[in-house]
């Protein structure tokens, strides 16, 4: 299960003494998907309880019709909310002020949508909202990369412990104690079950009608789930389907061309939505947290891409295109199914639309800043993952708001009906 601890194989030298080649192969992995910089022309999904009354105990501002995820960054001179110093859970790999970083203006902005404002996150808030539940985040290393995030603007109130079962890595479970409050992380780039090729090889088969169990079995109790899942598409991989072979990208092989991404990808999250509706006893909230979207320039990420700003984009200033563009849609078109599915089953679904947010953020990466420069290895920038502090805790930001909403609304529901 070496592949599970990618990261680490990308350069802690902690933990592993010598970088094989096969290392080398994960590391390229690690970075492949963003072979394409690119960007957004993004759905609006309205986040709309205008017509409910607001409770006049539950504090929330944005209860008119508003579209949080969409607006601008704005400049916050009190951020961050905490530092490498306050803050123990930050990754190697994304502690940027660590590793030499010379600026700190990425970290001092807010998100503010254009109706409406959107308060920073509350850890005290979040932690009475979470009283006695759980909640799952699932997919990638930007799932674990949020989760050190939220860990870092919790730890005002309360530390938490670990709890996981199991010593890996990528799939930690931490407890609020005061709180009864549980938080973990399942690692699955693809969603769906897939399999090296071979230990030598970059190269994956994605079961894009199979449900990958080593997350599927375990989130039926959680009362959160947040999906995510994205770069791992643009690497090199064959889609199989009824075991059969549909499709494949980047994946070098002299019978397969180039083909099938987006039949792919769609029937990806048909799939992964389908395991967790399909649970037993499952009475969960899910969340989409869409596509984050990667900045290279200058080059493609193995050919000297970097992501060197120090500024925010304008929302006039770059648009989602390409893959990027594409992605996001199936996203929001395959959760759209999914919703209507759920309803019937009493589950519900919300949109954690991050993506026009994190596409104003080329300055956000750690960039050449995640490791030390006199490491023995070939080193890619990291244009994918996110400093912290940094933009990625704006991603809880809007997770509190959307919750306050959910139990404005459940209450609301609640009052009307009785
Ligand atoms: C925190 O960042 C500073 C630079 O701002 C660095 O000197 C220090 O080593 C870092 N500390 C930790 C614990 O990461
Ligand atoms: C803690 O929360 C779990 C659900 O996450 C619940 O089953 C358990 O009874 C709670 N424990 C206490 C002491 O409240
Ligand atoms: C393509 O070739 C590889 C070996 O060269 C083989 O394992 C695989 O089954 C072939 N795939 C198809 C679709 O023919
Ligand atoms: C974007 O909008 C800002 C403020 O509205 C304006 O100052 C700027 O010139 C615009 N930039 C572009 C590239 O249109
Ligand atoms: C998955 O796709 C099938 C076939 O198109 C469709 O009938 C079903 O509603 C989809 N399910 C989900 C959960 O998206
Ligand atoms: C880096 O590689 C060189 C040559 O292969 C070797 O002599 C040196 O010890 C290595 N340094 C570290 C820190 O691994």
């Amino acid at each position: 299960m070496k592949f599970l601890h990618m990261e680490l194989e990308c350069g802690n030298r902690t933990k592993k003494q010598t970088v094989s080649n096969i290392s080398k192969v994960v590391c390229i992995m690690f970075l492949i998907f963003t072979v394409t910089t690119a960007l957004l022309k993004i759905n609006k999904f309205k986040v709309a309880i205008g017509d409910l009354k607001e409770p006049e105990s539950l504090p929330s501002t944005s209860l008119k019709k508003c579209d949080i995820f969409s607006g601008e960054w704005v400049p916050n001179p009190e951020a961050p909310y905490y530092t490498n110093t306050t803050c123990w859970a930050i990754h190697e790999h994304q502690n940027c002020m660590k590793h030499g970083r010379p600026d700190s203006e990425f970290m001092k902005w807010r998100w503010k949508p254009n109706e409406c404002e959107l308060p920073i996150f509350n850890p005290f808030q979040f932690l009475e909202i979470m009283r006695g539940k759980s909640m799952a985040l699932v997919g990638d290393s930007l799932a674990r990369n949020h989760m050190q995030s939220m860990i870092c603007l919790l730890s005002r109130v309360e530390w938490p412990i670990d709890v996981s079962n199991t010593k890996v890595f990528s799939f930690k479970q931490w407890k609020y104690s005061n709180y009864n409050f549980t938080m973990a992380n399942y690692w699955t780039p693809h969603l769906v079950r897939a399999k090296k090729v071979d230990s030598n090889s970059a190269l994956f088969n994605v079961y894009i009608d199979e449900f990958d169990e080593t997350w599927t079995t375990h989130v039926k109790d959680f009362d959160y789930v947040i999906i995510n899942g994205g770069q791992w598409f643009l690497g090199p991989l064959v889609f199989y389907e009824k075991q059969r072979v549909v499709g494949c990208q980047h994946c070098d092989l002299d019978n397969m061309t180039h083909s099938n991404l987006y039949y792919g990808y769609r029937k990806v999250y048909n799939t992964t939505f389908k395991s967790i509706i399909s649970l037993e006893n499952f009475k969960g909230t899910i969340f989409l947290r869409t596509f984050s979207p990667s900045h290279f320039e200058n080059g493609l990420w193995n050919k000297g891409g970097n992501c060197m700003r120090t500024k925010p984009f304008r929302s006039n200033e770059t648009k989602l295109e390409g893959y990027d563009l594409e992605l996001h849609k199936i996203q929001l078109d395959e959760f759209r199914i999914a919703k209507k599915e759920g309803i019937k089953k009493g589950l519900k679904f919300m949109l954690l639309d991050t993506t026009q947010a994190m596409l104003l953020r080329p300055d956000g990466h750690p960039n050449r800043y995640g490791y030390w420069p006199n490491e023995n290895m070939t080193l890619y920038n990291d244009c994918v993952h996110w400093c912290l502090p940094g933009p990625i805790d704006t991603w809880s930001d809007f997770l509190l708001e959307m919750l306050k909403m959910e139990s404005v609304t459940s209450i609301s529901k609640n009052m009307i009906h009785s």
